[in-house]
């Protein structure tokens, strides 16, 4: 049977940033992120067949090979396993957006992939479950499990099956947020956050402290998300962010994921919010140099333009919540 799912990106408040154990990507600390619009999805068809000698997969009609081939078959392992079978499949991907852009398309697409992969094979299996097997092809990928906001409880059991997604509030808790994303000139990612991750936890002893407030800086955020006090919520993500690069800069030797066009947009965040006398912007980095800047509906237009005259932004787009995957009735092939 085939069976195709759309998934959209997601964009952390509260950085996932160190695995507790690489093979099941179990992470050091829990994170909180709101899923994207649908200008940032995945689709994904999947065919399990027992015609088929060796699992083939086609991602933006490029057909893949090697690693990339085999992290999707290593994948798809899971779900073999879970259902007994041997059977090969077929995966047909496309993205809404170039997947070197550096938005997180390994989110979208772990979740796409996770959940075409399931139902095409028969597993009857719950959304939180279903969120644990998407964690293991990517991490932040179980939180495109869910739309609104979500956090990824970081677990304490060894094999990972209490590290899992869970929503705390849906698109329509608050209809009036944004994500307003700019595209900055393109340099290749020079430390992979796979090894990037694991060069932290082995290096960095600001990273022990991060740590240690985490718990704190959750609950914080649990709150501010519940009460759409936007200030707060924008204040935290931004030191959030902050705090992350910085364990970032601690690690040795340095990761430096941010570059001038990226500072540049947190002096003119912090200039805006000034001007204003209050809280209206706040901007949040993942691995990689293009800004986030959440706001809400009324001052998006002008972040956008904002974002827009900063040296080195090569386009700028205004996301909303999203309401995370759903199951589409056209296949790909
Ligand atoms: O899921 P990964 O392995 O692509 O790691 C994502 C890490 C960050 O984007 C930097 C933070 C996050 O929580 O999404």
């Amino acid at each position: 049977m085939k069976s195709t799912f759309l998934a959209t990106s997601n964009i952390a408040l509260v950085k996932y940033w160190g695995k507790r154990d690489t093979r099941f990507n179990l992470p050091t600390n829990g994170s909180i992120s709101a899923t994207m619009d649908e200008q940032l999805k995945t689709v994904t068809t999947v065919e399990f067949s027992p015609k088929l000698k060796a699992d083939e997969a086609t991602l933006e009609g490029k057909p893949l090979q090697g690693r990339d081939l085999q992290r999707i078959s290593d994948h798809l392992n899971i779900f073999r396993h879970a259902a007994a079978s041997a059977q090969k499949a077929k995966i047909v991907s496309e993205n809404s957006f170039p997947s070197s852009a550096g938005f997180a398309s390994s989110a979208s697409g772990y979740a796409a992939l996770t959940l075409a992969a399931a139902k095409a094979i028969g597993l009857k299996t719950g959304m939180a479950e279903l969120s644990t097997m998407a964690r293991r092809g990517s991490g932040s990928a179980c939180r495109s499990m869910f739309g609104g906001f979500v956090e990824w409880k970081k677990g304490t059991r060894e094999e990972g099956l209490d590290s899992l997604a869970l929503q705390l509030h849906p698109a329509t808790h608050w209809k009036d947020f944004r994500n307003v994303i700019a595209t900055v000139r393109k340099e290749p990612k020079k430390v992979s956050s796979r090894k990037g991750m694991m060069r932290t936890t082995q290096t960095s002893r600001l990273f022990q402290k991060r740590l240690e407030a985490m718990p704190y800086t959750l609950q914080e955020m649990r709150e501010a998300l519940k009460e759409k006090d936007l200030g707060r919520v924008l204040t935290i993500a931004m030191r959030e962010s902050n705090q992350m690069h910085a364990t970032m800069l601690d690690t040795f030797p340095p990761l430096a994921y941010l570059n001038d066009a990226s500072l540049a947009v947190i002096h003119e965040v912090h200039a805006f919010n000034d001007a204003a006398g209050e809280t209206l912007c706040g901007y949040t980095f993942d691995a990689g140099p293009n800004p986030h800047v959440l706001t809400n509906e009324r001052n998006s237009r002008a972040v956008q333009a904002m974002l827009a005259q900063v040296e080195g932004v090569e386009s700028v787009r205004v996301c909303r919540l999203g309401d995370g995957p759903k199951e589409l009735k056209k296949h790909l092939f």
